[in-house]
């Protein structure tokens, strides 16, 4: 059994804004369920929903903060999670990156490495909770010091940094590593130094003894120019400590034939029942109802990596044609008000929802008969995963997680049965355009179109298998 401390973020449903959080939620109870002894450490936001007790467990004085330590569990769960309490920091509306009003937070940086810093007194036994990990996990650049500060240390546990997106790097000025008080040993160009600047995430591939992302293709592709975002020279440098290890779902939360948040249960033999999910969802949003109409879903942050701007150039020719077009997200302004656009023009053929929900996006991925999902790059992607499951037939661009997760309808692997979804290569709006015609000629044969959702269906995304893998890698540390 390995004592592992899983350092991150967000953990649903603790707190989410992203697909982050169903990973820290998911992993570590599969992890546990393997019979490890396994932890997580994450800021006590403000926002964080408790639904199970909370104790006080220590207090701790860093960095000339006063920091407590409270004790819950994962809902639902016997996963201990360890909430760092620094109100002064995080006892203030907003998420976990961005204040109410959707502006970064100023004090990002001080925030992040109080974290880091208390990650680490806690991975070294200082924390007066009487429990040393053999293994620091962690994940995503607001844990990316962690590794850093705790080489600095003697008998410390081995470290796993795992990236979820190469994209957010947590980089500040030089003044403001000197201002944070961080041993002067971890800046140069070889440490946290990136040309000139603090990078948290560049830290955490450095120092860390190795490193996953969540998909293979992903593993690779961070490797070049095109998606390695800067740092694709230390990643080949230290690619021997790479690998990519699929993210899996949570197949309680997501599972068709349980999920109370939708109007109708259904599986694959009872397809028939979908339907209902389809009607209702059309009702609620004011479309016009009927069964028949193919109906495309989104449901996404509204930033660049998702193609959102493809999208937006495919609606008009979309909403020439005899489809509804259903969207759920928020992220970027110009995004959200383009999109509001085209819904006040064609109220009956396309439903804009703007904001973060939980129901709805259950609901959606019920109803939807197509799940688009057109990412510039994505690092794994869970959507496609949840659409799969719903017999929501995604349409997805040939990167990352979406190239290993679903399988393109062409003849042989129509024959094959192996088919769940619509790829593409190109990130262009012609492609897109293809890939949905591809869809909507298949969904006019029922018969094959049910074949696809019952092949999509079928297939098995639960964590089991990628927590074998975790655990492989933590045993070779
Ligand atoms: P990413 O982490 O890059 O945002 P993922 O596909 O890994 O992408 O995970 C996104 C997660 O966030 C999924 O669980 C998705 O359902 C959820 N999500 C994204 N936007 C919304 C929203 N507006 N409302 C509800 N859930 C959302
Ligand atoms: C990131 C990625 C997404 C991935 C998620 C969980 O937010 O953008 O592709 O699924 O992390 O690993």
């Amino acid at each position: 059994m390995k004592k592992i401390l899983f350092v991150t973020s967000e953990a649903h449903p603790l707190i989410k804004t992203g697909g982050l959080a169903d990973v820290s939620g998911s992993l570590p109870k599969a992890l546990a369920e393997l019979g490890q002894d396994i932890r997580l450490i994450l800021p006590n936001y403000q926002a964080i929903k408790r639904s199970e007790n909370v104790h006080y467990k220590s207090t701790l004085r860093v960095n000339n903060y006063d920091v407590n330590i409270l004790e819950t569990r994962l809902p639902g769960t016997d996963v201990l999670v360890w909430l760092i309490d620094c109100p002064e920091f995080f006892d203030h509306p907003g998420n976990p990156y961005h204040d109410e009003h959707g502006h970064a937070w100023a004090n990002s940086a001080e925030r992040f490495t109080l974290f880091c810093r208390i990650a680490v007194e806690v991975a070294m036994d200082r924390a007066y909770l009487n429990w040393k990990p053999d293994i620091v996990h962690c994940n995503d650049w607001q844990s990316g010091l962690t590794p850093a500060l705790l080489t600095l240390e003697y008998h410390r546990p081995a470290t796993v940094f795992t990236i979820h997106n190469m994209a957010y790097q947590g980089v500040f000025p030089s003044s403001t590593y000197q201002s944070l008080n961080l041993p002067g040993q971890l800046w140069n160009p070889n440490g946290v130094e990136y040309y000139g600047n603090l990078s948290f995430l560049k830290s955490g591939l450095v120092y860390s003894d190795r490193i996953t992302t969540v998909s293979p293709t992903y593993a690779k592709e961070i490797q070049t120019a095109e998606f390695g975002c800067g740092l694709e020279g230390l990643l080949s440098f230290r690619k021997d400590f790479l690998c990519g290890i699929l993210n899996g779902i949570d197949m309680e939360q997501w599972n068709p034939e349980t999920d109370t948040f939708i109007s109708q249960i259904f599986n694959d033999k009872t397809l028939s029942q979908k339907q209902l999910n389809k009607t209702d969802l059309q009702n609620q949003l004011a479309l016009p109802v009927d069964p028949t109409i193919p109906m495309i879903a989104l449901i996404s942050r509204l930033v660049e990596q998702k193609g959102i701007d493809l999208v937006l150039e495919c609606l008009p020719e979309m909403l020439d044609m005899p489809i509804q077009f259903v969207l759920l997200g928020s992220g970027h302004k110009n995004f959200e008000q383009r999109l509001y656009n085209f819904a006040e023009s064609h109220p009956d053929k396309i439903s804009v929802n703007i904001g973060y929900d939980e129901v709805l996006s259950h609901k959606i991925e019920a109803g939807a008969d197509i799940f688009l999902m057109p990412s510039r790059f994505e690092p794994c992607g869970l959507n496609q995963m949840y659409s799969q499951r719903y017999g929501t037939l995604p349409i997805v661009r040939k990167t990352g997680g979406l190239a290993d997760t679903v399988v393109d309808a062409v003849p042989q692997t129509l024959a094959d049965n192996r088919a769940s979804g619509f790829v593409f290569n190109e990130a262009t709006p012609g492609t897109v355009m293809e890939a949905i015609k591809r869809a909507l000629i298949l969904y006019s044969q029922p018969k094959t179109w049910k074949n696809l959702q019952a092949n999509a269906m079928k297939k098995d995304y639960s964590w089991h298998k990628s927590a074998l893998q975790y655990l492989k890698l933590y045993h070779r540390l």
